[in-house]
């Protein structure tokens, strides 16, 4: 009830922890007024996941929620739709047996020097079992480590890269039976980008981890072992089960999340059966 009575414009029911929330009371297809795209904002920077139930949308009407949200991101090494530029579909088909797209940790894109601040992703076939995805709130985790730990991590940096899913050598590039997305590897893929550890969110002003087992390889002026070390420990103690909400999906179910306060993983479980998903990204700054 009290997140309902935030909001002038939209119905907004957080998870019990805060983490996520369903938000109701909008029309998605229809063009927003100002105060309802603030809403959304607000609780999106608040709940760093939002999930809106039955709302039908068309590629065109997608693309327009999307850049009433603020810039469209690029999609790199992932084919959109041909007459969709900024769509692209997140596909598994029937008989695919390649491995599920996004199916570990990770924050979108997050080898960009500008990885997107959010993703849309608009559920289009949803098979009758499976296909959920995790999110994991890296802003509880950093808040809950201690002290002086969290004054150490606000001083690091680490360095991101593609390569493991889409370099040349990567698990993209060997692996065949794909069939529903067109997936570009090659070695511009193994390229490092740098970015704190735990950057401060720009509405909150917050801090919230950002390194994923997916795309985060070492952190900055640490040998390999201590790196891998504490990686290894961050990766484990964000996806502690406390910090990780399963999330459900309906068909015309439309999830936005904040890639600087979540990760998420799609999980599979659903051979047999057609998944589609349409999914935009929106443009982010410098983590900083
Ligand atoms: C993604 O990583 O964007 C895909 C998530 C999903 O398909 O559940």
């Amino acid at each position: 009830m009290a997140g309902k009575l935030r909001y002038s414009k939209i119905n907004v029911r957080p998870r019990p922890d805060g983490f996520g929330a369903g938000v109701t009371g909008v029309t998605l297809s229809n063009m927003q007024p100002a105060e309802t795209l603030a809403d959304l904002r607000t609780a999106l920077a608040e709940h760093g996941m939002l999930w809106f139930p039955d709302q039908p949308l068309s590629h065109g009407g997608f693309e327009a929620l999307a850049r009433q949200l603020g810039p469209l991101g690029v999609n790199p090494f992932v084919q959109a739709l041909p007459d969709h530029p900024e769509i692209v579909e997140v596909r598994r088909d029937p008989d695919e047996r390649a491995v599920v797209f996004g199916g570990g940790w990770h924050s979108d894109w997050s080898f960009l020097a500008e990885p997107p601040l959010a993703t849309l992703l608009h559920a289009k076939v949803v098979p009758p079992s499976g296909g959920d995805t995790l999110f994991c709130d890296t802003r509880r985790a950093f808040e809950e480590l201690s002290k002086p730990f969290r004054t150490m991590l606000a001083n690091l940096r680490a360095s991101h890269t593609a390569g493991g899913p889409y370099g040349s050598e990567g698990y993209f590039a060997k692996e065949s039976g794909r069939s529903g997305m067109q997936i570009v590897t090659g070695p511009e893929a193994d390229a490092l980008q740098v970015h704190p550890v735990a950057p401060i969110h720009p509405s909150s002003l917050r801090r919230a981890l950002f390194v994923s087992p997916g795309y985060t390889v070492a952190i900055e002026g640490w040998s390999k072992a201590e790196s891998d070390a504490l990686l290894q420990f961050l990766a484990a103690h964000m996806t502690n089960e406390r910090f990780v909400y399963r999330h459900i999906w309906q068909p015309d179910m439309l999830v936005i999340w904040d890639n600087r306060l979540v990760l998420h993983c799609a999980t599979g479980g659903y051979d047999g059966h057609l998944r589609m998903m349409h999914r935009i990204v929106l443009a982010g700054g410098r983590p900083s």
